[in-house]
C-alpha cells in the first residue's frame, strides 16, 4: 500500500494571466486530498471518497479517466492490478485546485507503492502531466502549489520559476463557494478567443495584473495586509474585465467586502467555484464565513502563509 497527498490551493494574484507568462500569487489551504494505491487483482479501481460540490465528480468523469492515462503514462505503469482510494478533507469543487491536489496525491502514493522514489521535482511534472487530463494547457501554477505547499511566487517560461514567499505569519481567509461546478479548459479558451478579438484592450489589462503581482509581493513581504486586501479587489476588477467572473462569484465578493474583508477576489478558473477574501482578524473571518453561509452557500475557513 502507498500513500501520498497534496495540497488544495488558493490563487491570490492573475488566475489565467499566469497562462500567458504573467507572474502570480498562490497559496497552499491547509486542506489536502490524500491518495492510497493497493495492489489489486483485475483491473484498475477508483473509490473517490472526497467531500464534493455536488455534480462535480459526474462533471470531471471522464477528466478524471483522461488524467489518470496521463498520470500511468508519466511514470511508466500499466493501469491494471490496482486500487486507488481518493479521500482528505479538500472540497472536490472548481477553484480550489481540487484536480491538481488529487493528481499529486496520486503520483505520491504510486511512487511509494511501486518504489521508485520520486522527488518533489518529479511528482510535480507527473503532476502537471495529470492536471492536463482537466484543462488541456495548464500553466502549472496549480500542480506546482499542490505539490510544494507554502506561499509561491510563479511565472510560467520555457522554464517556470518559482520562488518560496514568506509572510511573517499565517494569515485568515475565507473562501466562498458558489456551488457551480466550472469549465476551466472553456474559461481559459474564452480568454484568449478575446484576447485575439480585442489585443489593445487586453494588453493593457495584462500589464496592470503584472503591476499588481508585483505590488502584491511587496505587500506580502512587508506584512501590509491592507494595501493587499486592495490589490486583490484590483485584481477581481482585472478578472471581471476578462470576463472570468459571474454573478454569483460578485455576490460573494460584495458580501465579503461588506462584512468587513481587507479584500475579496474570484479565485482559479472562475464562470463558479469558489472566491477568497482575506479576513486576519478571527472575528472578521467568521463574520464573513458566517454571512456567506447564511445565503446558504459553503465556505472554507482557512489560512494562507502555512
Ligand atoms: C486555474 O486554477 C488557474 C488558471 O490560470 C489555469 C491555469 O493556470 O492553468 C485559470
Amino acid at each position: 500500500m502507498g500513500q501520498g497527498s497534496g495540497f488544495g490551493k488558493v490563487i491570490l494574484f492573475n488566475e489565467h494571466f499566469v497562462v500567458y507568462g504573467i507572474p502570480a500569487i498562490v497559496s497552499a489551504i491547509s486542506m489536502r486530498t490524500t491518495a492510497t494505491a493497493f495492489r489489486a487483482p483485475g483491473g484498475f479501481e477508483l473509490r473517490d471518497s472526497r467531500p464534493a460540490t455536488p455534480g462535480y465528480k459526474a462533471d470531471k468523469m471522464q477528466h478524471q479517466k483522461d488524467s489518470l492515462d496521463y498520470i500511468f503514462n508519466a511514470m511508466g505503469l500499466k493501469k491494471e492490478g490496482i486500487r486507488i482510494e481518493l479521500g482528505g478533507d479538500l472540497y472536490a469543487a472548481s477553484g480550489v485546485g481540487a484536480s491538481a491536489a488529487s493528481c499529486a496525491a496520486i503520483a505520491r502514493a504510486l511512487s511509494e507503492e511501486f518504489d521508485l522514489g520520486y522527488s518533489d521535482e518529479e511528482i510535480n511534472r507527473v503532476a502537471y502531466q495529470g492536471e492536463r487530463g482537466y484543462h488541456g494547457t495548464p500553466s502549472g501554477i496549480d500542480n506546482t502549489a499542490a505539490t510544494y505547499g507554502g506561499l509561491i511566487w510563479f511565472k510560467r517560461g520555457k522554464t517556470n520559476i518559482m520562488e518560496r514567499m514568506h509572510l511573517s505569519e499565517a494569515v485568515n481567509i475565507v473562501m466562498g463557494n458558489t456551488g457551480k461546478v466550472a469549465n476551466t479548459k472553456a474559461a481559459v479558451a474564452g480568454v484568449r478567443e478575446r484576447k485575439e478579438a480585442n489585443l489593445e484592450k487586453y494588453e493593457k489589462i495584462f500589464k496592470a495584473a503584472e503591476d499588481l503581482a508585483l505590488k502584491g509581493r511587496e505587500a506580502i513581504e512587508a506584512f501590509d495586509l491592507e494595501t493587499l486586501g486592495e490589490l486583490m479587489n484590483e485584481n477581481h476588477g482585472l478578472l471581471q474585465e476578462i470576463e472570468v467572473s459571474n454573478a454569483d462569484l460578485d455576490h460573494l465578493v460584495e458580501i465579503a467586502r461588506k462584512e468587513g474583508a481587507l479584500g475579496a477576489k474570484m479565485t482559479g478558473g472562475g464562470l463558479g467555484g469558489y472566491m477568497v477574501a482575506l479576513t486576519p482578524a478571527d472575528e472578521v473571518q467568521e463574520r464573513v464565513a458566517s454571512a456567506i453561509e447564511k445565503e446558504g452557500f459553503q465556505v472554507l475557513r482557512t489560512k494562507i502563509g502555512i
